[in-house]
């Protein structure tokens, strides 16, 4: 089948190049020049593991071709899907669907025969209806169905989760469009992925009610891990202990700084505000935005505990800024506002990331970036381990221990064995556990503002 994917980000390009090699012909939309040149030399604009290899097997079977020319790409495709963001609308929250707008405008002009209009992109419900209207008003002759497919896959592992999901989910309205729709998934229906088929507002409101409901699942074990810390529990253990029960499921339950990145910040957002105008408040979710967002300057305020109640002058190492391992994204990544917490409470921040620091340079200031993780501890107060990248696992904690000026160890992702970190001679401090050795709880004097 011919597909066209409009907006080559994340999404756009992870899923066109899976399509592709399903043995799809797929065509890769953007408007960014740079970003259809560099994918045309091969240069995979992110980073996401797999990817590069997998764009440029599907390139040179020809399978899969990069272009800014929407008109063209549209013209005699079976199925287009929209992929561009949809960000939080700069002072209300709600979704910014300006995007997909003026996508749904140019495709509509470009419509050529009977055509599929997808909107993967994550959008409120309705949109679908809006998209259609959009089309059908620049268009009255055009032949053609809207279907809500929304995307599931998580950064990092973005490839794996695109061919072996869960579970598609297809919002359609009429058969004609299911047909092309489980024409389209059928190799992946192959690998026995369920299809659910619904119709297009129940596949919308899936897609925010998934993520609002992960986004609640992490948020819970963080206030868990709090309570744990007062009462001398083991967040990990307690974790474990509630996920071996069938009904609560062990995935998503692992406490930390708090839950960022591109999509769960904004979607729970967009979701709590589109509810607003149905005259409905989702108070679960307003909470979860609430205690996740008061979390990363808790978490600063952690730190400060662990350097005797006072950064001022200090010097913070902070090894991990993406807002999670195996991507570059930085959107609303954890480590902006601890990091800004922390300088505002007087700290100086050396950092490190394996692939983050150049997105990292774009919205952090006054950082010293280093080289390795040991450059990064060099003359430090105290590590502060933020994003739990595979190669921060294995770290030589007596290296770490003698380059650095503290022996303090806060680890905000509860990577490392507590023996091994005190046999360096390290005090650590860890999310959801009272330390056992060195000194608990220290006093609460000078810590940021929350
Ligand atoms: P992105 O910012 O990485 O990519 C969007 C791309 O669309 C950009 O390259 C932009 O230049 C391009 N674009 C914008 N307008 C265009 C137009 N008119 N024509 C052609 N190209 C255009 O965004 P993303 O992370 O891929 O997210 C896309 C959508 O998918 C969002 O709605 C997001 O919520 C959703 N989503 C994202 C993820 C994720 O992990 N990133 C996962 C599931 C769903
Ligand atoms: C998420 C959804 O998982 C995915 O289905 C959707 O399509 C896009 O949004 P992503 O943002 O890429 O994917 O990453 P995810 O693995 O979900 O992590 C999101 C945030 O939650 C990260 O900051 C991560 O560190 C945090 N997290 C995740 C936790 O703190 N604890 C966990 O147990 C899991």
């Amino acid at each position: 089948m011919r597909v066209t994917m409009i907006g080559s980000g994340y999404v756009g390009l992870v899923s066109g190049a899976c399509f592709a090699d399903f043995g799809h012909e797929v065509i890769c939309v953007d408007v960014n020049q740079q970003k259809v040149d560099d994918l045309k030399q091969g240069r995979i604009p992110i980073y996401e593991p797999g990817l590069d290899a997998l764009v440029a097997s599907n390139a040179a079977a020809g399978r899969i071709s990069f272009t800014t020319d929407l008109a063209s790409a549209v013209a005699d495709a079976d199925a287009v899907f929209i992929a561009v963001g949809t960000p939080s609308r700069r002072g209300d929250g709600h979704a910014d669907l300006s995007y997909v707008r003026a996508a749904a405008k140019e495709i509509a002009q470009a419509i050529g025969r009977y055509t599929v209009v997808v909107t993967k992109s994550t959008v409120p419900v309705g949109t679908g209806d809006v998209v259609e209207h959009i089309i059908r008003e620049t268009r009255p002759d055009a032949e053609f169905s809207v279907v809500s497919n929304p995307e599931f896959l998580r950064e990092g592992a973005a490839i794996e989760d695109f061919k072996r999901p869960d579970r598609v989910v297809i919002g359609a309205n009429d058969e004609r469009a299911k047909t092309v729709m489980a024409e389209l998934y059928r190799p992946l229906s192959l690998n026995a992925a369920p299809i659910l088929f619904t119709d297009r507002r129940t596949a919308e409101l899936t897609k925010y009610a998934a993520n609002a409901f992960l986004a609640t699942k992490i948020t819970f074990i963080n206030e868990i891990a709090d309570l744990c810390e007062e009462v001398g529990a083991d967040v990990q253990l307690v974790a474990r202990g509630i996920g071996m029960d069938k009904r609560i499921g062990s995935k998503f339950l692992n406490a930390g700084p708090g839950y960022g990145g591109s999509c769960f910040p904004k979607d729970t957002l967009a979701l709590i505000r589109s509810a607003q105008d149905y005259g409905v408040s989702l108070r679960v979710v307003e909470s979860v935005v609430a205690v996740n967002d008061a979390r990363k300057t808790a978490m600063a305020r952690k730190v400060v505990r662990a350097c005797g109640g006072s950064v001022q002058g200090k010097t913070v190492a902070v090894l991990g800024l993406t807002f999670k391992p195996n991507t570059d994204d930085m959107r609303d990544a954890p480590a902006i506002n601890i990091i800004d917490a922390l300088q505002r409470a007087g700290a100086k921040i050396r950092a490190h990331d394996p692939v983050g620091m150049d997105q990292a340079k774009a919205v952090l200031h006054n950082v010293t970036y280093t080289d390795s993780a040991y450059d990064c501890a060099a003359g430090a107060d105290v590590l502060v381990l933020v994003t739990e990248w595979d190669a921060y696992r294995a770290l030589d904690l007596k290296r770490l221990h003698q380059v650095m000026k503290g022996a303090v160890i806060v680890d905000l992702r509860n990577v490392y064995r507590e023996e091994e970190v005190a046999r360096a001679g390290f005090e650590y401090i860890r999310v959801g556990a009272m330390p056992k050795l060195g000194k608990a709880n220290e006093p609460k004097a000078n810590e940021p503002a929350a």
